[in-house]
């Protein structure tokens, strides 16, 4: 039986990407978004891939959307925590809701995603946890403390998952994607976003499809001692 693979955030930028490519892989996929429903329906139309809606800030809607799914489709194996926003302002100008939406979004989302499904995967002996960070959470970034804080946390949440999901084989591992070709990019403004391509030694930004070729290397049942890392996947902009 195939496995199941869930990708929050799974039906627009990188979590689109990833979504197909696990679907090609041969997985069962299921994708959230939180609320662009035109375009979750153009991505089902599409690709054929089911979508939910839910928060992912919110622990019991995020549980009650995961057993939603796991009742469709069968026990989650493989989660990809994708969903993630940006509330760029520098620090002097950031308030507190710019602080916490993309905590609770970000970083909490997290939590509230792998959580539900963690003794699962215990009991089944079988679990992928994938979580997207960044480039911003390795290097910092001008105008991101909030972001790089969850995107830094990303990866304390991966080593520490690592230890305790080894003896029962689960794997937890971090993508940091540099700057992706994705409406949130496309966001920053011009001049600024002109300057950071400047910065990329591979002179271009990164496409959608190249951090999920990083998702399906690490999901695979053959990947299991790869396990508490981080691929960097940023053009040579950036190295830990
Ligand atoms: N380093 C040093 N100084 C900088 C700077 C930087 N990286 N960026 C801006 N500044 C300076 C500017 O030169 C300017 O200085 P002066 O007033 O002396 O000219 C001052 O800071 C204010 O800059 P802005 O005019 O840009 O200020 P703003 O308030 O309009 O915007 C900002 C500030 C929102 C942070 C804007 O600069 C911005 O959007 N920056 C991009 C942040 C970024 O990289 N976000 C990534 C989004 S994509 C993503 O997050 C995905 C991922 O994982 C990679």
């Amino acid at each position: 039986m195939a496995r199941v693979a869930l990708v929050t955030g799974g039906s627009r930028g990188i979590g689109a990407a990833i979504s197909k490519k696990l679907k090609a892989e041969g997985y069962d996929v299921a994708a959230t978004y939180a609320g662009n429903d035109d375009a979750a329906a153009a991505f089902t139309a599409e690709t054929g891939i089911k979508t939910y809606k839910w928060n992912v800030g919110d622990y019991d809607s995020s549980s009650e959307g995961l057993a939603k799914v796991e009742a469709d489709l069968g026990p989650i194996d493989v989660v990809v925590a994708n969903a993630g926003i940006t509330r760029d302002a520098p620090f002097h100008r950031m308030t507190k809701e710019q602080w916490q939406e993309v905590i609770d979004t970000n970083l909490t989302g997290v939590f509230n995603t792998v959580h539900p499904l963690w003794n699962g995967m215990r009991e089944r002996k079988f679990g992928r946890v994938i979580v997207i960070s960044s480039i911003n959470g390795q290097k910092g970034q001008f105008g991101q403390v909030n972001y790089a804080a969850t995107k830094a946390g990303d990866l304390g949440i991966v080593k520490s998952l690592a230890q305790e999901g080894a003896r029962f084989g689960i794997t937890a591992n971090a993508i940091c994607p540099g700057y992706i070709a994705t409406e949130m990019v496309m966001a920053v403004p011009e001049k600024v976003r002109e300057s950071i391509i400047s910065g990329i030694p591979a002179g271009r930004l990164g496409e959608p499809e190249e951090i999920a070729r990083c998702v399906a290397f690490l999901a695979a049942d053959d990947a299991e001692f790869i396990n508490g890392s981080t691929i960097s996947a940023n053009g040579a902009q950036f190295f830990v």
